[in-house]
């Protein structure tokens, strides 16, 4: 089986890279330059391809790695230029997107997936590495789905199968995972700035306690993982906590609550059981946009 990417950039190149250590057969990369098709190339002893026309043609597995917005076009210009005329397998990476996004291609026979890596690649050398241990989310036509689990299965990545109309909820959960950390981790930093401790060092003695609260959390599931005030029912605390954000920032006390009241929710399940403190507690963080 010929594998061709189409777009040579950090996924494109890492999982071209990818493969060919696992002994796949890469024929190359066609890019919107050619440089960054010869690199990717180079790395995976493969072709780059000036034209879209020799790669397409002469690929059994065609994975578009361009980035999002640019995959309809790609999509649009294979059927436009009448470059695909025969059963394809044809897979995008893109959280965000399904298979849908290359629907056309089904009229000329192809099969379409979506297969996503539940990972954040900065650099093709740290995402060759990353790969190995990322989960991938895989979704498209049953006929063919075998042949990507298949490579799955080879290079020793476990997968989940999801239906093409969860792919918008599942990219939902990864995005609040992944990138509602990073803000949540400059919320706490900022209030830290505010008693004149800087992001930096502010980051590295809080790591220990996020460090902490992910291995809890890894070990026991979110619900026991959950530790602090809420947790414990101490209303005083909570009542403490409002006063002194009360005079900061209005938009850092209506986080507080919002988050707050979500905690109360976990809370509930596990830790905190006395019905008169989850009242009092939820009366503390009223007004909240999750009520
Ligand atoms: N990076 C991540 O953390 C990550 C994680 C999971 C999934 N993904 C998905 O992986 C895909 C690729 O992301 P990436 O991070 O690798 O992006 P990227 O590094 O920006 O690479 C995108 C590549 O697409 C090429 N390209 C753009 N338009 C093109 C066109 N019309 N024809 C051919 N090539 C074109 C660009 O080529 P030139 O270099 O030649 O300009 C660029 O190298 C996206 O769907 C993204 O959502 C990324």
């Amino acid at each position: 089986m010929k594998i061709g990417f189409i777009g040579a950039g950090k996924v494109g190149t890492a999982m071209g890279v990818y493969l060919k250590e696992k002994n796949y057969n890469i024929l190359g990369y066609y890019s919107r330059t050619y440089e960054s098709a010869q690199n990717a190339a180079a790395l995976t002893n493969s072709n780059a391809s000036i034209k879209l026309e020799s790669l397409v043609k002469n690929s059994d597995l065609l994975f578009i790695t361009t980035n999002d917005d640019e995959i309809s076009n790609i999509c649009n210009r294979l059927l436009d230029e009448g470059l695909i005329n025969e059963e394809k397998i044809v897979v995008h990476m893109s959280g965000a997107d399904s298979s849908k996004i290359l629907e056309k291609l089904k009229k000329k026979g192809c099969y379409i997936y979506s297969l996503h890596p539940l990972q954040s690649f900065a650099d093709i050398k740290s995402a060759v590495k990353d790969l190995q241990h990322t989960v991938f989310s895989l979704e498209g036509d049953k006929e063919k789905i075998k042949v990507i689990e298949d490579i799955l299965k080879t290079t020793g990545n476990k997968y989940f199968i999801i239906q093409t109309e969860q792919k918008a909820l599942y990219h939902v959960a990864a995005c609040v995972v992944s990138n509602y950390l990073v803000s949540l981790l400059d919320y706490g930093l900022s209030i830290f700035e505010t008693i004149g401790i800087d992001k930096d060092k502010g980051y590295k003695a809080l790591y220990p306690l996020i460090q902490g609260s992910i291995e809890n959390i890894k070990n026991l599931g979110t619900s026991k993982a959950l530790t602090g005030p809420i947790a414990r029912g101490d209303v005083n605390t909570i009542e403490k906590h409002i006063e002194a954000l009360k005079n900061i920032n209005p938009q850092w006390l209506d986080m507080y609550k919002t988050l707050g009241f979500a905690t109360i929710e976990v809370a509930q399940k596990e830790k905190l059981k006395n019905l008169e403190k989850i009242d009092k507690l939820k009366k503390i963080m009223k007004g909240c946009n999750y009520e």
